[in-house]
């Protein structure tokens, strides 16, 4: 410890963390904890020691009245330092330093701006009391990554802030704003910045007075008035349980939080923090956690590419331009207004745009009769954007999005109108699935301009967009898709060119498997049976009754050589004809299984000459899901991804693949590479050689005893 001779004088106490003497005039001397642990401040082993000496430190200075926890940086404590976990843990606990802090005969105040979350939440809510800046966010995330509060935010949230609301809060993650938080009780004062201070300076403030007031030093453990609540309302978990059921379905930690909800409710404070320890080591051991985990890093590491660095100058996007406003248009121009951004759509004919603009303004009457915008937050929206039928309007645009139909000519006759008429510097963008960028992008003068943006269906709610690299994309174009992606809240991740790009090249292997399983005799339903109860949201053959068997479909060459054309010829064509490969009931809109399908899929096999065999659960699985791994693999091999992790980010935000199950690249390593490939061998002797060879990559890191995901 070295102690500084100017005059405020600062102490440092660890590698991040110094206390200093803060004189505020006519008030008094406060000792001020700042915390220096870049980029997020999280409570690494440094900061949890310097934390720890801080309580004695101010403890022990007779001029300090109080001690108050502020963070340099963008941030109050993000959390535990996650990079840790895993690894033992030094000492001092994080739990230690709260109990220090409750006990400190001087008040401790938490000053938070940015986030606090995770254990920096926990850490402000060991403190005595807690201030924040307007514009600040706080949450308890940890379910995110599979795990619980385990710095006493089980117990002491419930304990300030009622259990209703803390079970929302930490089953699912999300952040609150300060506003809310100050009417929840979660934190006594919001530091107003137009009252000229820095929220430091409103936090010293407040603890000064705080202890001229005399408001001693209150303890959140000691707060019963909720649990008292409780008692009266037994049924709050069961009901809660079944409230949330869809949503947390095949996750383990939400559970436990409630579990330890349950006994902050229940138990004495020490007790409740027992049991909370318990099980909170019982979901760090978890391999959902080992995944969620993962997937967190997995997520940021997609936003690196190689040779486009991070400060790569964007380009300005303040008017976006979207070319079509069918299923994903209209989706993608909502995407942006959600954002705050003005979009000009523009349409082939009038009726086509009213169609396109009424399907918007439904879908968002709908969002807000369940309650998720205001009806004035609807017409905000709908006042952003502006639609037409003269591509003239494109022209002030800052990137363009086509959205039409998926036919080349057709794109490549749009780019080439956009390259005359949209301003030079534009980024152009196609939402193509399957077409070939560097084609679409030769249409135009300006191929260094011209990206992909993969938006997924439903576009305003998917998270995913592949940003499509093209052979001649130039990296600020890169750069900017990347980050106005990030900017409208989806998840961007870039991909190189090929047939399907990532994740639809890998889900046309699934496809053909399942198809393939059908004929050889396993029943759709147990196909889709086992992907649900894998964690996918849904399985192919569902899917395809939802978005209609006959997208694609071609009546006049129909020849009934696939079950797909079988069923749309007998005018199957999924949910909206009332059949598909299930019967719908329009009233109830249940599936249920329909044996002609089985009749026909027979017709099919004996005219193929398929035999037909039981197929158990575990073959299902297996074809399924090994398929597009070896897919995966060769994409891998071919550069079109850039690492592994960001396939699993695209299954996992494009296609609902289980968070809890790392996405297929990251399945797979934990599956086992040596496995995977003795399976692929023995199909490619039984079924199709070339279909199952295993990819060299697969086959080699296999040996290697190495793993795809890192
Ligand atoms: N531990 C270690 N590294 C972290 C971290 C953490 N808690 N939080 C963020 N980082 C790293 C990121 O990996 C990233 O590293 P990189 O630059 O090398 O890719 C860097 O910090 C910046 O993060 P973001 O790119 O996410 O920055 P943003 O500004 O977009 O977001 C944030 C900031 C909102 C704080 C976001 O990083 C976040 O949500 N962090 C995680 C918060 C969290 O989950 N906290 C709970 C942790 S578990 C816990 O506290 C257990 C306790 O209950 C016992
Ligand atoms: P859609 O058929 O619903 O909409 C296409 C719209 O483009 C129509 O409204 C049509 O009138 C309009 N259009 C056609 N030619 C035009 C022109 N010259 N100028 C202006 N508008 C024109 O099709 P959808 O599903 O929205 O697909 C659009 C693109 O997005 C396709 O390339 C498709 O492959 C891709 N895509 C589709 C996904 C989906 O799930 N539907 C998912 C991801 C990408």
């Amino acid at each position: 410890m070295a102690r500084s001779d100017g005059k405020n004088t600062a102490m440092r106490l660890s590698r991040s963390v110094a206390v200093e003497r803060h004189e505020e005039p006519g008030l008094g001397v406060v000792g001020a904890i700042w915390i220096d642990n870049p980029p997020v401040n999280a409570l690494s082993q440094h900061v949890r020691e310097g934390l720890a000496a801080a309580v004695p430190a101010v403890a022990d200075d007779p001029e300090m009245q109080a001690a108050v926890i502020v963070c340099r940086g963008r941030t109050f404590i993000a959390g535990a330092d996650i990079r840790e976990f895993g690894k033992p843990r030094l000492p001092p606990d994080t739990n230690e330093v709260r109990r220090m802090i409750e006990k400190s005969p001087k008040p401790f105040v938490a000053a938070i701006h940015g986030t606090a979350l995770g254990g920096g939440l926990e850490m402000a809510m060991a403190c005595h009391f807690r201030v924040a800046d307007a514009n600040a966010r706080l949450g308890l995330p940890e379910v995110k990554l599979g795990i619980l509060p385990g710095g006493g935010g089980t117990q002491r949230l419930p304990r300030l802030v009622g259990v209703p609301r803390a079970l929302e809060m930490v089953t699912s993650g999300e952040h609150i704003t300060a506003a809310e938080a100050l009417d929840l009780g979660l934190i006594d004062g919001v530091v107003d910045r137009l009252a000229n201070t820095s929220p430091a300076v409103g936090a010293f403030r407040f603890a000064l007075r705080a202890v001229a007031e005399g408001r001693g030093l209150p303890r959140v453990r000691d707060i019963e008035s909720h649990r008292a609540a409780v008692r009266e309302n037994p049924g709050i978990f069961s009901d809660f349980r079944r409230r949330i059921a869809r949503r947390i379905r095949g996750f383990n930690a939400p559970e436990v939080c409630i579990q330890c909800i349950e006994a902050a409710a229940e138990l004495p404070f020490d007790e409740g923090l027992l049991r909370e320890a318990e099980l909170s080591r019982q979901l760090h051991a978890d391999p959902q956690s080992r995944a969620q985990r993962y997937y967190f890093f997995a997520e940021r590491a997609a936003r690196k590419i190689p040779d486009v660095p991070a400060d790569t100058p964007v380009r300005e996007v303040a008017r976006v331009g979207v070319l079509g406003a069918g299923t994903m248009g209209g989706g993608i121009s909502m995407a942006f207004a959600n954002a705050g951004l003005q979009v000009q759509i523009v349409e082939q004919s009038r009726e086509a745009l009213d169609r396109g603009l009424a399907t918007v303004r439904r879908n968002y009457d709908r969002s807000a009769s369940r309650g998720r915008f205001t009806q004035e937050q609807v017409e905000e929206r709908m006042g952003l954007l502006a639609g037409g039928t003269d591509r003239d309007a494109l022209a002030e645009c800052d990137l363009v999005i086509e959205a039409v139909f998926e036919d080349m000519e057709l794109k490549k006759k749009v780019f080439a109108g956009l390259d005359r008429i949209v301003r030079p510097g534009a980024l152009l963008a196609t939402n193509t699935s399957y077409l070939d960028v560097n084609e679409i992008a030769g249409e135009t003068k300006r191929p260094e301009d011209v990206v992909g943006m993969h938006f997924f269906s439903p576009a305003n709610v998917m998270k995913l967009v592949e940003v499509v690299r093209g052979e001649k994309s130039a990296p600020d174009a890169i750069a900017t898709a990347m980050s106005i992606s990030r900017t409208i809240g989806k998840v961007p991740v870039p991909v190189g060119v090929c047939h399907g790009f990532v994740g639809n090249r890998m889900l046309f292997q699934r496809r053909l498997q399942a198809d393939r399983l059908v004929l050889e005799g396993a029943l759709p339903w147990d196909i889709d049976r086992v992907l649900y109860d894998f964690g996918m949201p849904m399985g192919p053959f569902r899917m395809s009754d939802l978005a209609g068997l006959d997208v694609g479909w071609n009546a006049a060459t129909s020849s009934s050589s696939t079950l797909r054309e079988m069923l749309c010829e007998r005018d199957r064509r999924g949910r909206k004809t009332g059949r598909g490969y299930y019967v719908h009931d329009s009233a109830t809109r249940a599936a249920a299984p329909d044996p002609e399908v089985l009749d026909l899929a027979r017709e099919l096999a004996e005219r193929l000459g398929i035999e037909q065999r039981e197929i158990d659960d575990e073959e299902i699985l297996n074809r399924c899901l090994l398929s597009s791994v070896n897919e995966g693999a060769k994409i891998l091999e071919e550069g079109i991804a850039l690492r592994a992790s960001d396939i699993d980010v695209i299954w996992i935000n494009g296609y609902g693949w289980p968070v809890y199950r790392g996405g297929p690249m990251f399945w797979a390593d934990e599956f086992g590479l040596d496995k995977i490939t003795g399976i692929l061998d023995d199909y490619a002797a039984r079924f199709d050689p070339d279909q199952w060879r295993a990819a060299p990559l697969l086959r080699e890191t296999a040996a290697d005893g190495g793993r795809l995901s890192g």
